[in-house]
């Protein structure tokens, strides 16, 4: 665990270890100030930068993020040349595109966490409402980590059968609409913070999938060369994870109205892409 702050790794990583022995792990854990003691890491998640504030949108934070995700970027090139950047610092869609573009990596090894968390929360709130348990309910989120994102529920189901015949189209709103503002309600509750668990599950997931070369299918933010006719843009789809990243984009056979929704939400990442204004 690496942060430029003295000491607060260096804690983190403490307090974690001290859990191996009632959480049965057996990992190493180090924290440090200095990128050489993680030199030749297979994989690399990125949290560093501003979070949001109450009331803030994941976008407001481009401007600050760029410098510092642009930094750490071109840290963990220099040190892990061979890794997989999973980045989770917002608007995650814009800083998945930058690092890509300046750690010069395939696609395949640059990726960002979007709907893995999204799919989680609106999982979640289908379990609560109808009282199946979480374990049972699966659903899709792609497009931005954002506003826009694209969320489809005739591809949810609870044990199996569509959540569009469980639940009266009144409440389906209700959970997408709650899922859009997932973080946001948590960032409004926290007042100085934002959701920390869901996220963090839903990244050690996505390292597991490939360190365990696990050829897991699920939605990540990835760069797109033309699948689902959007071109130089990172947004969320359904992508297959092992040992070598992203290892396939997924090309789901969506409807028209939900093709079409999935590139105006990839437009809006566009339009943040460009206001970084990348050379
Ligand atoms: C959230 C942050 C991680 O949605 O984007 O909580």
């Amino acid at each position: 665990m690496l942060d430029i702050i003295e000491g607060l790794p260096q804690g983190k990583a403490l307090d974690i270890l001290q859990s191996a022995s009632i959480l049965g792990f057996n990992s190493c854990l180090t924290g440090t100030n200095n990128y050489r003691d993680t030199a030749n890491s297979e994989v690399v998640v990125i949290t560093s930068g501003a979070g949001r504030k109450p009331g803030m949108s994941r976008d407001e934070l481009l401007k600050t993020n760029v410098t510092i995700i642009s930094e750490v970027t071109r840290n963990v090139v220099d040190h892990s040349p061979d890794g997989i950047i999973i980045m989770v610092t917002n608007p995650v869609d814009a800083m998945t595109y930058l690092a890509l573009k300046v750690s010069g990596f395939p696609r395949s090894r640059v990726l960002g966490l979007s709907g893995v968390l999204d799919s989680a929360r609106l999982s979640g709130f289908i379990a609560s409402e109808t009282g199946a348990p979480a374990s049972e309910v699966s659903a899709l989120v792609l497009g931005e980590h954002g506003q826009n994102m694209v969320i489809i529920p005739r591809l949810a189901t609870v044990k199996g059968r569509p959540l569009t015949e469980i639940l009266p189209q009144e409440a389906i709103n209700r959970l997408v609409e709650r899922t859009i503002n997932g973080g946001a309600e948590i960032v409004g509750l926290l007042k100085t913070g934002s959701a920390f668990y869901t996220p963090s599950a839903a990244a050690a997931c996505m390292v597991e999938a490939i360190v365990l070369d696990k050829k897991k299918i699920m939605p990540c933010a990835a760069y797109l060369q033309g699948e689902y006719g959007i071109k130089d843009t990172v947004i969320g789809v359904p992508v297959k994870l092992g040992k070598n990243g992203i290892e396939q984009i997924i090309e789901l056979a969506l409807t028209d109205d939900e093709k079409k929704a999935l590139q105006s939400s990839a437009e809006v990442g566009r339009g943040l892409i460009d206001s970084m204004r990348l050379s």
